[in-house]
């Protein structure tokens, strides 16, 4: 939907008032390398990404807040008089219902508005269609009441709202690049003191190729959890030797010796593998050296698959698939896992024949329908112009 569609579909939805429209957009993310670290004190590389969710906005002179989503047939209603609750049956909302609740909490006075989503991410499939929604209500409702937006902090609150509201313990990483995206850069972030430094994402020939597996993201979320309770047993096991602050600062020798659950020993070489990729990932690709990046990834998602498991068969499937291409120099799952994308870096020519072979290939082993999206590196969270 353009500009003017989006207008219309508004006011059609809400009428007419005095008050101006405005629009917001946020960008998806993607992560470059760097999986499951960001709780770990790790270094994670992701990027905003061109797919994202745009809101149309305005005013309203009293208390009442209307979400509505183009694609959704939910209406949510806040009143900013009562208390905001999670609700089991209002799904998506949640996400801008905690996000609100949490301006609310930090005594930020807040009017009332009319709100239409409308999204060209795919939503659950691990692009951080949450992350996008959080961000993007914090940021259009702090604009739209003339408040400053700090975006580090925002992307804290956004943060807090998945962990406490939604009650997924998830790191910064998502918020993060959501808030603070560069164009044509990759963040290359420090998860243990939020540093983060802007690195440009020149691939020359090679494109961003970002494939759905469409498998639904279920259990993810407990899942997710549940890794994040193995980190913690991993870190004290060897906090009880040592007292480091982050299992990504731990040594092999230490996870040999001091972890005794193999299970528990696999998480956290992972973490710790997952960190040194990332920082080979970051010199290759200030040398320019696309090969070794490459290498990186692929090596980053059999960590995640053999050591984390946090792969499915269908994520495996399509970063087998795409890896066997010719022109595709390095693949692997990004994000949570359980479901959703993977990513390859594919040179531009072959963009088509490479598609084309992995959704013959997608469908031959797994009977499903894959999809493909291009997308360009893009800034975080911003105001459009009418
Ligand atoms: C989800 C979380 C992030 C990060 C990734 C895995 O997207 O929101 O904080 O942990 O999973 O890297």
């Amino acid at each position: 939907m353009d500009h003017a569609e989006l207008t219309s579909a508004f006011l059609k939805l809400y009428g007419k008032s005095e008050q101006s429209i405005r629009y917001f957009f946020a960008p998806g993310r993607v992560n470059l390398i760097g999986d499951h670290i960001d709780y770990n004190g790790g270094m994670v590389m992701p990027v905003a990404i061109s797919l994202g969710i745009t809101a149309v906005i305005r005013k309203r002179d009293d208390q009442t807040i209307r979400l509505n989503s183009t694609d959704r047939a939910t209406q949510i209603i806040i009143d900013l008089e009562n208390d905001i609750k999670f609700d089991e049956n209002a799904g998506w909302g949640n996400y801008p219902m905690g996000v609100i609740n949490h301006l609310k909490a930090a005594k930020l006075a807040l009017c009332g508005a009319d709100v239409l989503f409308h999204s060209t991410l795919p939503i659950g499939a691990g692009l951080s269609s949450s992350a996008c929604l959080e961000i993007l209500t914090g940021y259009s409702m702090m604009k739209l009441n003339d408040l400053k937006v700090d975006k580090l902090a925002l992307a804290l609150l956004c943060q807090e709202v998945e962990n406490k509201f939604i009650g997924v313990q998830c790191g910064i990483m998502d918020q993060f690049a959501i808030a603070l995206g560069k164009k044509g850069h990759a963040m290359y972030l420090n998860s243990s003191n939020l540093e983060c430094e802007h690195i440009p994402f020149e691939t020359e020939d090679y494109k961003l190729l970002i494939i759905n597996s469409n498998v639904a993201r279920e259990l993810a979320d407990s899942i997710y959890n549940f890794r994040r309770k193995q980190c913690l047993a991993a870190l004290q096991a060897i906090q009880q030797e040592r007292p480091i602050k982050f299992l990504c600062d731990a040594k092999f020798s230490e996870i040999e010796e001091l972890i005794e659950d193999d299970e528990i020993k696999s998480r956290a070489k992972h973490a710790v593998w997952e960190n040194q990729y990332v920082q080979e990932a970051k010199e290759a690709l200030e040398e320019g050296d696309l090969k070794t990046f490459g290498e990186c990834m692929d090596a980053s998602h059999l960590s995640l698959a053999n050591d984390y498991e946090v792969s499915t068969k269908e994520l495996d499937v399509l970063v087998d698939g795409v890896r066997s291409t010719e022109d595709c120099i390095g693949a692997r799952m990004t994000g949570a896992g359980f479901g959703g994308c993977v990513i390859g870096l594919v040179h531009k020519d072959s963009l088509q024949a490479t598609k084309d072979y992995v959704a013959n290939h997608y469908k031959m082993y797994t009977q499903m329908e894959a999809d493909f999206y291009d997308c360009e590196v893009v800034d975080g969270v911003r105001e459009l112009l009418s």
